[in-house]
């Protein structure tokens, strides 16, 4: 069993092996072995981060999703001992905070402000404008040269179009926005790069809200500048706010159009399934399993305890710091039966590849429709889509804290 320690004090870090986090090449799509081995042997023990802390690694399913929902754990990123997932994410939390990172009520406050515009039933009425984005870009890609890059020429701009019409943001800026999340979302990136490119989007942000605060549109940065106006929200909480949704709107869904399609063409067996189906229940359930096959938001949901917690026979205690492994979790043999098998049959819809508990993803709603007609259309109209490359050519985003490819060069 694992040694444990008194609040706040580390084990000595030569006795902790390091968190192994990034996916092995060669292995692209499955979390690396060691955390197979973790959850077998030692669920609940304590992993080296790259500042020399040792807080808990969770890797069973069951586990972390309790702890997700466990009110004693907090997500504040100001506490000394929350687990941060590099240098760059440490500062850029440092430099702008929002509601992902905060406990309720303040995170329940800011969160409220802009449930409504991803609620299930407004993101349904989205379906017939979003079925129209990703038919134009295939028309734009079957007229044009192939090759082509499938994140470049797609994946990027299906959720990229959807939240800048959502928030109010012009597409024609997606160069700059893209180039500037992409750097926060790098692992390697420094403390300099993460600053830099933060304070870029933040100034991006606050100008557009105070565009809105004078020229009001029907859009979501324009319903916080009225919050702004209001008295409820200040200026920088709503730049703050615009920055998260715009990063979130787009580089996890770009994430999983392109890395998705990849684990398709390698599964030509499911691929040939989803293709056939015309019903959206198989469709729906398709996605639910790449979500969990996948899990691209891979580096662990970072917490600390707020109180002492005991559990699978050992006691975090209050103050140290929890990681909880959601990719090896949608693994679990316990949770998932054959769980390194792509079926898209399985019906996962109970994985955690969106979170569990108060910070589960808000924009899961849109995600899953977004993916639903990506996934649905593509492959239809594009019956012979194959890779242009060897797999081994993939540049893979082992260096992200969001998983995914940076390009994905295709033909048919
Ligand atoms: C396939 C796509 C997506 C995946 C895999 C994903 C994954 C996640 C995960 C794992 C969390 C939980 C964070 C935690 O517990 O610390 C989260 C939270 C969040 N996601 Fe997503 N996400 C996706 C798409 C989106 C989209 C399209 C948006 C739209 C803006 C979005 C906005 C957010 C926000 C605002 C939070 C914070 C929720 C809170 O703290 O209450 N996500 N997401």
């Amino acid at each position: 069993m694992s040694t444990i320690s008194a609040p706040g004090t580390d084990v000595p870090p030569a006795a902790v092996p390091d968190y192994p986090m990034p996916r092995a090449a060669g292995c692209p799509f499955d979390p690396p072995p060691a955390l197979h081995t973790l959850q077998e042997q030692a669920p609940i023990s304590r992993v080296r981060l790259w500042d020399g802390t040792t807080p808990w690694l969770v890797t069973r399913y069951e586990d972390v999703r309790a702890l997700l929902a466990d009110p004693r754990i907090s997500s504040d990123s100001t506490h000394p001992h929350y687990p941060h997932q590099s240098p760059a994410t440490k500062e850029r939390r440092r430099q702008s905070r929002t509601f992902i990172t905060m406990d309720d009520p303040e995170h329940a406050r800011l969160r409220r402000m802009v449930t409504a515009t991803f609620a299930i039933k407004q993101v349904e009425a989205l379906r017939p404008t979003i079925q129209k984005i990703v038919d134009g870009l295939i028309d734009a890609m079957l007229a044009g040269p192939k090759p082509v890059d499938l994140v470049q020429a797609f994946a990027l701009p299906v959720p990229s179009l959807v939240i800048c019409a959502l928030l109010g943001v012009p597409y024609a800026d997606h160069d700059f926005f893209q180039a500037n999340s992409r750097i926060l979302v790098k692992r390697t990136a420094t403390p300099e790069q993460a600053r830099a490119a933060t304070q870029r989007l933040l100034d991006y942000l606050d100008r557009l809200i105070g565009d809105k605060l004078t020229h009001p549109t029907d859009d979501l940065l324009s319903t916080l500048a009225e919050r702004v106006r209001a008295g409820e929200l200040s200026r920088r909480e709503a730049a703050d706010m615009g920055m998260l949704l715009l990063i979130a709107g787009h580089e996890t869904t770009a994430n999983m159009i392109a890395l998705g399609t990849l684990a398709l063409l390698q599964h030509p067996d499911q691929l040939a399934r989803l293709r056939e189906s015309d019903d959206p229940k198989p469709i729906a359930s398709a996605v639910e399993e790449l979500l969990r096959y996948l899990t691209i938001v891979h580096s662990g949901r970072r917490r600390v305890a707020r109180e002492d917690i005991d559990i699978g026979g050992v006691t975090i205690r209050a103050g140290e710091g929890v990681v909880l492994a959601n990719d090896i979790g949608n693994r679990d043999p316990a949770a998932f039966p054959d769980p390194d098998r792509l079926d898209i049959d399985r019906n996962p819809r109970h994985h955690v590849a969106f979170g569990f508990g108060v910070h589960q993803c808000l924009g899961q709603p849109l995600a899953r429709v977004e993916l639903q007609v990506v996934y649905s259309t593509l492959y239809r109209r594009i019956p012979t889509l194959r890779l242009a490359v060897a797999l081994d050519r993939i540049p893979f985003k082992h260096d992200g804290t969001v998983y995914g490819v940076y390009a994905l060069p295709a033909t048919w």
